[in-house]
């Protein structure tokens, strides 16, 4: 079958189609039906069934006799080093964690945080929540204390398990006094934390609260796992949207395993047994489903790469894990690309590794420019494959099944829906719109399995973010288009959510920290383009009236305040101060003409601003700090 029969298939009967994928699954019940609409526009999957995520992703593969297999590899330049672990060897660690997590009095339903670079610990502490029906919600290492504490505010969570710390280039992160550091601002406070020393930084222990990672496994009795019905929460996931407070994204269980389990053949065209590799963080929703979940769910290789696309040490690190592991499926942002490409346009590194065990490149998370996206077909001989999804969804809305049929690519375009996902383009009244017509993207409901229920404690926030403004829709929040083949065009996000090198970060939440600067009395921050990371974010003060103190001081605080609340991965290193900003009468900050008058693009003068005078003094504060030009 092709794709178009595939995707007919789905559409003349969903039931048929999702049922048939969850025969992939190992059940503990098997569900009766697929779909549950009796609290619409709200849907489940698979509700009534019961399953473990963690036996279908380690378990059942050493019962089938595949012990002997590498489940994980773990390559990480940063450290200078590599190991190998088996499923049968995956099984006892994670056996043995959950063990002593339950020792320690979690069960099904009690939340964990894990805050760990990318060590296969990592994907060690999620397995053995799921083991046990807990429900984890990992923090990306990027992300300070403040932004940490937040998420310990919301999950409530029963124990936090971390690493010591983490490495980035040229810089060892102290994870562990962030942690600490959180605790003490949030106001719940977890029973217990689990402390993974690495030999980087060994990290005090704060008696009492502490356990070091190994003592406390020791003499424990390894856990079962435990079945859970198939809408039980898995994990939560947060993510960026309009304010500073972050979506809590809940993954169901059972539709999670199942349409994973789906797209690592169909979209990834990977067989069991095959290495796959995603160069993310598990941090983020590409780590969750890809480097963890998906390829074990599948019985696949998943390597845990702790690196840079470049300088650890250089710009053929890629390649080489490439072509050392045997690399079938290859899975990253087009930033990394962009930096590889930067440092070596010619790729003279790839002349030193044979990676014609590869078979696709896949690239997500941003836009893919053209550029990219051809230079990277060129120079490694493969297929370029880009696909849209997003964090809610958990899995491809748009790509190219190349596991089913590979569509002719058109560069630029994320190919087509896939089965599951009815995408329409909708203009403000929520009509459909005709090929080539821009609008907003939105995905008719119900949602496939695995893509988000519900907000975690926040149905109404779940309603008013993606259902209410298109009754009957998904609203996804990117604008965009359908040409006459039926292929996506993604172009823009409709609310204040920016994409700096692959990662989801929130203006409104950078301009709540702004705002909290004793000096400024107004602020805005918007996403400029650039050339590496896709967008930067770019930060306008406005000065209480009466400070004369130099603006560079002021410009310098806001951008420590922003590392120690938000993070060092939003790389917020650019603000300029300014008089007043552009608004409309109705008194609506014109972030878009911003961003354009930063971009050097034409813009249409909007007929509600104010004042157009302000848009020079926009533009003139921004050729200061090498912005606007021509
Ligand atoms: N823990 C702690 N700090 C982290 C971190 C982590 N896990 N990840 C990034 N940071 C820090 C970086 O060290 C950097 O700090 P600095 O300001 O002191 O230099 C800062 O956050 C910004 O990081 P980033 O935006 O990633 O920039 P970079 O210059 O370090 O690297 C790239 C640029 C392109 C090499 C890098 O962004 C990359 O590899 N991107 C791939 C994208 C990706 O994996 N996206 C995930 C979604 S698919
Ligand atoms: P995240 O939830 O972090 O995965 O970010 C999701 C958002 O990233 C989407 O809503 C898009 O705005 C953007 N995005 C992800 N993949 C693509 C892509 N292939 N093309 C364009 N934008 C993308």
């Amino acid at each position: 079958m092709g794709y178009q029969e595939v995707y007919e298939s789905w559409q003349r009967d969903p039931e048929a189609f999702w049922m048939e994928a969850a025969e992939n699954i190992d059940w503990d019940e098997k569900p009766s039906k697929a779909l549950f609409d009796d609290n619409a526009p709200l849907y489940e999957w698979f509700r009534d069934g019961k399953v473990n995520t963690c036996w279908n992703a380690v378990d059942r593969h050493v019962e089938a006799g595949h012990g002997a297999r590498a489940a994980i590899i773990h390559d990480s330049p940063v450290t200078g080093t590599k190991h190998k672990i088996s499923y049968a060897q995956l099984r006892s660690r994670v056996a043995r964690l959950a063990g002593a997590l339950r020792a320690k009095g979690v069960q099904k339903g009690d939340r964990v945080i894990i805050y760990m670079p990318m060590v296969p610990e990592a994907l060690e502490a999620m397995l053995a929540c799921a083991r046990l029906g807990a429900i984890h919600s990992v923090v990306f290492g990027g992300f300070a204390a403040h932004e940490l504490a937040v998420r310990i505010d919301d999950a409530k969570p029963k124990a936090i398990i971390a690493a010591s710390c983490g490495v980035e280039p040229g810089r060892v992160v102290h994870y562990k006094p962030l942690l600490d550091g959180a605790i003490e601002q949030a106001a719940h406070k977890p029973d217990f934390c689990v402390i993974f020393q690495r030999e980087e930084e060994v990290a005090k222990l704060e008696e009492g609260r502490d356990h070091d990672w190994h003592a406390f496994q020791f003499g424990v009795t390894p856990a079962e796992c435990v079945p859970v019905e198939g809408t039980h929460p898995a994990y939560i996931l947060y993510t960026s949207g309009t304010t500073g407070a972050p979506k809590g994204v809940v993954r169901p269980t059972a539709g999670h395993l199942v349409a994973l389990n789906w797209t690592m053949k169909n979209i990834y065209n990977v067989d069991p047994g095959d290495v796959f590799w995603a160069a993310s963080d598990v941090g983020w929703v590409v780590g969750h489903s890809y480097i963890c979940y998906a390829p074990l769910i599948n019985g696949n290789t998943t390597v845990v790469f702790e690196g840079k696309p470049v300088g650890t040490p250089d710009a053929g690190t890629f390649w080489r894990v490439i072509s050392e592991h045997n690399v079938r499926s290859f899975f990253t942002a087009p930033t990394a690309f962009r930096a590889i490409k930067r440092e070596d346009p010619e790729a003279k590194e790839l002349r030193k590794y044979d990676i014609s065990c590869l078979r696709a490149l896949y690239l997500a998370g941003e836009r893919a420019d053209p550029d990219t996206i051809n230079w990277a077909a060129e120079k490694m001989g493969v297929p370029v494959y880009d696909h849209w999804w997003q964090t809610e969804t958990g899995w491809t809305i748009v790509g190219n099944p190349a596991g089913i049929e590979a569509l002719p690519v058109k560069v630029g375009s994320p190919t087509v829906p896939m089965p599951g996902y009815d995408v329409q383009i909708l203009d403000d009244a929520g009509n459909e719109l005709g090929p080539n017509e821009l609008g907003a993207i939105a995905i008719k409901l119900p949602l496939p399995p695995g893509t988000l229920p519900t907000l975690w404690n926040a149905e109404d926030r779940f309603r008013k973010s993606y259902l209410n403004t298109f009754p009957g829709y998904y609203e996804t929040g990117d604008a965009g288009m359908k040409d006459e083949d039926g292929y996506l065009w993604i172009m823009a996000r409709t609310d204040d959510v920016i994409n700096v090198a692959g990662h989801r970060l929130s203006t409104g939440g950078m301009e709540e920290v702004l705002a909290a600067h004793p000096d400024v009395a107004e602020c805005a921050v918007v996403g400029v383009t650039d050339e590496l990371k896709g967008q930067m974010p770019v930060g306008f003060l406005c000065l209480t009236k009466g400070v004369n103190r130099p603006h560079e001081d002021i410009v310098k605080e806001c951008v420590t305040m922003m590392r120690d609340q938000i993070g060092p991965v939003a790389a917020f290193k650019l603000a300029v101060v300014v008089d007043r900003l552009p608004k409309t009468r109705s008194g609506k900050i014109l972030r878009g003409i911003m961003v354009k008058i930063a971009d050097g693009s034409d813009y249409k003068m909007p007929a509600t601003i104010d004042d157009p005078a302000i848009l020079d003094e926009i533009r003139q504060a921004l050729q200061k700090i090498g912005y606007a030009a021509g």
